[in-house]
């Protein structure tokens, strides 16, 4: 049977921003519970978190202080129990994100290992140098500024790829992983039915890469990521996590292994002991254009093969909304279209079928520690306040949000758009359940149907074949091909039958049932 997680959907939840049930202004797990049946009306099949742990939050969460525990401003052990119910009552599945690359400087561990060098945690984080000798090599971090710092306690220095609250964990030693991996066992145990495994491609230090700083690319931690499919020890964390997932069967991970080279993806599924699903980060940052996507696909085709599982997004937590790349709202239609028909598991972002987008946050507002000293772009404006409805405040919260929601948002509203036929949640709900009615559109193979300014491309299963036609471009396309019924479009009429040739509307796309 083919697993769920090849079947579905999985939306993209950023917790503090979802509802705020407890009034603080914060998203949290009740505020998530209270809106299940929208996220069942929405189709999905799974919903996955971004962090909820105990955190210091300067890293919003990617700075864990207890990897197994539920932050108070989240909820509790228990809210999280009865959200896994809730949701699988309507079976829909519940993944969490797993940060095995570092933990808070925070965490027990970090601090018994700053304290005792020669302790039980003494190896639990990347120790190197000493007061007068830093280590060798002028690693930059991911975030900017050196990937070094001293700790004066323990008189060495810590590697960190993001911030220095965010020590890097040691997976060389052999207690991080027992404990990690328990820490995983833990949430399954509990019902959580998989993991986004994050940083995947920081988890690459190989000492012989970190401890020789005469090799070029040890001189900005960014460049170990492009190293990470050929890395022996992140293969050997992979492979440690997917043994614990397999004992408990029928459970997933994802991860975010963004790489430069799609080719690069087929690493990170090892030989079936690995993720099952390595994220593709090349549809998100692929031009709208026919040609750039079609170049995605074929290459994303052609080095996965049938044997991989392609996992698609367009949308995330790091990244500017959609409307920064595809200003057109037309355009945003079509892409919706291509996200959920390619074949492979699509992520969608909360807030993405609403046709939310970024609004600039000057440097002084922002919450996000990457934002604030203005010379990045932060990330506060992808993860603003979902607006329920049109009222003062959204329905997000009975207090003032930890992100102010954008003037133009209520236009936008959940309640808004659930009253007209022909908004974008409605196209978002309609194209979900296609898929979801359509086995050549779940589990089906996929190939490409025509050249062009217009994408067309066939799925095929057994008894059923699907054609999907995205056109990106403001003038019509025709597309040859056998007609059929057609089963959506992204308006009304845009597809006609001109002889033996579909004619596609400019910035449209539709999907037919062919026999
Ligand atoms: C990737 C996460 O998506 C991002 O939000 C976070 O800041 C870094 N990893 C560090 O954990």
């Amino acid at each position: 049977m083919t697993p769920w997680w090849k079947h579905g959907v999985i939306y993209q939840i950023y917790p503090r921003s979802f509802a705020d049930a407890s009034g603080d202004g914060v998203g949290d797990l009740p505020g998530i519970l209270a809106h299940v049946d929208y996220i069942e009306r929405l189709g999905v099949d799974a919903v996955w978190l971004n962090p909820i742990y105990p955190s210091p939050m300067r890293d919003m969460g990617y700075d864990v202080a207890d990897f197994t525990g539920v932050d108070p401003r989240f909820g509790t052990l228990e809210d999280l129990d009865a959200l896994v119910d809730a949701l699988h009552r309507r079976h829909i599945r519940l993944i969490l994100d797993f940060v095995p690359n570092h933990s808070s400087d925070r965490h027990p561990w970090f601090e018994a290992s700053r304290r005792e060098s020669g302790g039980p945690m003494g190896r639990h984080y990347i120790w190197r140098g000493s007061r007068a000798h830093a280590p060798s090599g002028d690693l930059t971090s991911i975030f900017g500024g050196s990937a070094w710092s001293l700790d004066p306690e323990r008189g060495q220095y810590y590697l960190h790829s993001f911030l220095a609250e965010q020590p890097d964990l040691n997976w060389e030693e052999p207690e991080v992983v027992r404990a990690m991996q328990e820490a995983m066992a833990t949430w399954f145990r509990r019902g959580v039915d998989g993991f986004r495994v994050d940083a995947v491609t920081a988890l690459a230090k190989d000492t012989y890469l970190l401890d020789d700083g005469t090799r070029p690319e040890a001189a900005d931690l960014r460049e170990f990521l492009h190293t990470a499919p050929r890395s022996p020890l992140m293969h050997r964390v992979l492979r440690s996590l997917r043994a614990v997932a397999d004992t408990f069967g029928d459970r997933v991970l994802v991860g975010e292994t963004w790489v430069n080279r799609i080719a690069d993806l087929a690493a990170f599924y090892g030989d079936g002991d690995e993720l099952q699903l390595p994220m593709n980060f090349a549809l998100m940052e692929a031009e709208p254009t026919a040609a750039a996507w079609r170049t995605v696909v074929d290459e994303t085709e052609s080095a996965l093969g049938e044997g991989r599982w392609p996992c698609y997004f367009l949308e995330n937590h790091d990244i500017p909304r959609l409307p920064a790349r595809v200003p057109d709202p037309e355009l945003l239609r079509v892409v919706a279209v291509l996200l959920l028909t390619l074949r492979g598991t699509p992520i969608v972002y909360y807030g993405q079928e609403l046709g939310l987008w970024s609004p600039p946050v000057p440097p002084e507002a922002q919450q996000d520690p990457v934002g604030r000293d203005g010379t990045r772009f932060g990330r506060d404006g992808a993860r603003m306040p979902m607006p329920w409805t049109d009222a003062p405040g959204g329905g997000f919260s009975g207090a003032a949000p930890w992100l102010e929601i954008p003037p133009g948002y209520l236009r936008h509203a959940v309640s808004v758009q659930e009253r007209r036929d022909d908004s974008l949640l409605a196209l978002y709900r309609a194209l979900i359940a296609l898929r979801r009615s359509r086995p050549s559109l779940t589990e089906g193979a996929y190939r490409e149907v025509a050249a062009g300014g217009a994408l067309a491309y066939e799925r095929l299963a057994p008894r059923e074949r699907t054609w999907v036609m995205v056109n990106p471009e403001a003038r019509p396309m025709r597309i040859p091909g056998p007609g059929g019924e057609i089963l959506l479009a992204t308006r009304p009429g845009v597809l006609a039958r001109d002889g033996e040739i579909w004619r596609l509307e400019g910035r449209s796309a539709a999907i037919v049932d062919v026999r």
